[in-house]
């Protein structure tokens, strides 16, 4: 397929490719062959571990591929620690965030005080901050008010999705020299770039860590974080080269957590500015969800009511079934292996189109290609429950541990905005960045807001 296609207009190259040449397809993109296949493999490419390796398979995509050659599988560690030190305590880490989302939000909304028109707000750096210190609160604990670990973990998230790869199908000489530009970026990134800008996160792990082998014990770590539950985990106070490893898991959950959800949610923002018929619905819908702080008798948002936030919930469905994305989730065959008509060699790069499933007539019939926000309300369907025919988060062993939180959290960001102010896009309209990839990066656009007569929260 010729890259100005490819790179324009993706999902009509590879359902066209995919009509005419049969269910499996060879492609080149970036001077890498990769097989797509349609919705007829879904399941087997992304579920059959024993030939389709996850862990292999990311690893290559991220341009990472030592990750695989490590002493312990980071990936699956990371799937671990947030599967198990993360999902059970999600009611109470809620409780944490709400106050950080707030502050950012409602310092948004602070800027459109007074104002006779729609104000234009830095939508996308608040989101992003908001992420990244509730997710240093979630990792390294109480003390993450430090403005300086929050730009840290900003850019460590941003460093990294340029060494994957994330950014690689916008600019031109990383589309036109493709193997130069990754090797390239690789040394400077590895090297250089994300030690600098990780150092400040890396030395306050440290010093905790370093404390726990002085005293042989984590008083002083924050119970509920990550590495208080990785030292846990280990099962005695961890040797130096444990130490080394705990602070690389939460380099890999900052990456992982941060940069998606700000993604994601400034997508579900924008769809909704744009899509400004919904907004109704929510505002009626969090005014019957808020509940009562039992201390200061405000009304909060707590983990249960952003459960029973229906309406929200569909339409961040809908947002994440119609944003357009192609290549989601990667598998490497780890032998050959037959499929359709072919037979994969080992060793390839896999993936399902993820257009096929989530437009596909037959799984949500006739309207399948129009968005309806609501269509999920009173169906078992949630923003997070994964199938073969919807995985914006993976599917099978291991499929994102942290969905939901991520939606608790889309949703918490979503609801303490429009509590307080109506929302517009400049222009009716955002512009897609980069088609190829809008799984990563967001949609630029210039949000508007204006102040509610009565705020909700
Ligand atoms: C809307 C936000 C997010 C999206 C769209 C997303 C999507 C994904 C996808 C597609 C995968 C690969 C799954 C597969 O290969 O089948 C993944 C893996 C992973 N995600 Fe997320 N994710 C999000 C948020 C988060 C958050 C908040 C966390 C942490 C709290 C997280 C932690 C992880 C980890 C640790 C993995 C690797 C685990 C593994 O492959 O087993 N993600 N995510």
């Amino acid at each position: 397929l010729p890259d100005a296609s490819l790179f324009q207009y993706p999902r009509q190259a590879y359902e066209t490719a995919l009509k005419n040449c049969g269910s499996v397809i060879g492609v080149y993109r970036k001077n890498r062959l990769e097989y797509i296949v349609d919705n007829s493999h879904t399941l087997q490419v992304l579920t059959n571990d024993a030939v389709f390796s996850a862990e292999q398979g990311t690893a290559a995509i991220l341009n990472m591929p030592f990750l695989t050659a490590l002493p312990r599988s980071l990936i699956g560690t990371l799937d671990k620690v947030v599967n198990k030190g993360v999902t059970p305590k999600i009611e109470k880490l809620l409780v944490k965030l709400e106050p950080i989302f707030q502050r950012y939000m409602f310092g948004l909304a602070a800027q459109a005080d007074g104002a006779n028109k729609p104000v234009p707000v830095e939508l996308v750096h608040s989101v992003h901050e908001a992420m990244a210190e509730s997710m240093l609160l979630l990792i390294i604990g109480a003390v993450c008010q430090d403005k300086e670990l929050v730009a840290a973990a900003i850019e460590v998230a941003n460093d990294i999705a340029t060494v994957t790869g994330i950014f690689q199908n916008i600019g031109y000489w990383s589309r036109t020299f493709p193997t130069t530009w990754r090797v390239f970026t690789w040394i400077r990134m590895m090297i250089f770039t994300i030690p600098w800008t990780f150092r400040k996160i890396a030395c306050s792990v440290w010093k905790d860590l370093k404390r726990a082998r002085q005293t042989g014990n984590t008083n002083h770590i924050d119970p509920d974080c990550v590495v208080h539950w990785l030292v846990k985990d280990n099962g005695h106070i961890p040797s130096f080269t444990e130490c080394i490893w705990i602070v690389c898991f939460t380099l890999g959950i900052i990456f992982a957590s941060v940069h998606q959800t700000s993604a994601v949610i400034v997508w579900v923002f924008y769809e909704l500015a744009v899509k400004r018929e919904y907004l109704p619905a929510l505002r009626k819908e969090l005014s019957s969800i808020l509940e009562t702080d039992p201390d200061t008798g405000k009304p909060v948002l707590t983990y249960a009511s952003l459960r029973n936030a229906e309406q929200l919930d569909s339409f961040i469905r809908e947002v994440m079934r119609m944003k357009g994305d192609t290549i989601v989730v990667v598998r490497l065959t780890t032998k050959d292996v037959p499929l359709g008509r072919y037979v994969i060699p080992k060793g390839s790069l896999i993936t399902p189109l993820a257009t096929l499933s989530n437009e596909n007539v037959e799984y949500w019939g006739e309207d399948a290609i129009k968005f309806i926000g609501d269509r999920w309300v009173g169906t078992d369907k949630t923003a997070a429950s994964i199938s073969a025919s919807y995985w914006p988060f993976g599917l099978g062993r291991f499929a994102c541990p942290g969905r939901f939180l991520a939606i608790a959290e889309i949703k918490l960001m979503v609801l303490t905005l429009i509590s307080r102010v109506d929302i517009f896009m400049e222009g009716g309209k955002y512009e897609i960045v980069d088609p190829l990839n809008t799984v990563s990066v967001p949609p630029h656009g210039q949000l508007l807001i204006s102040p509610l007569e009565k705020p909700f929260l």
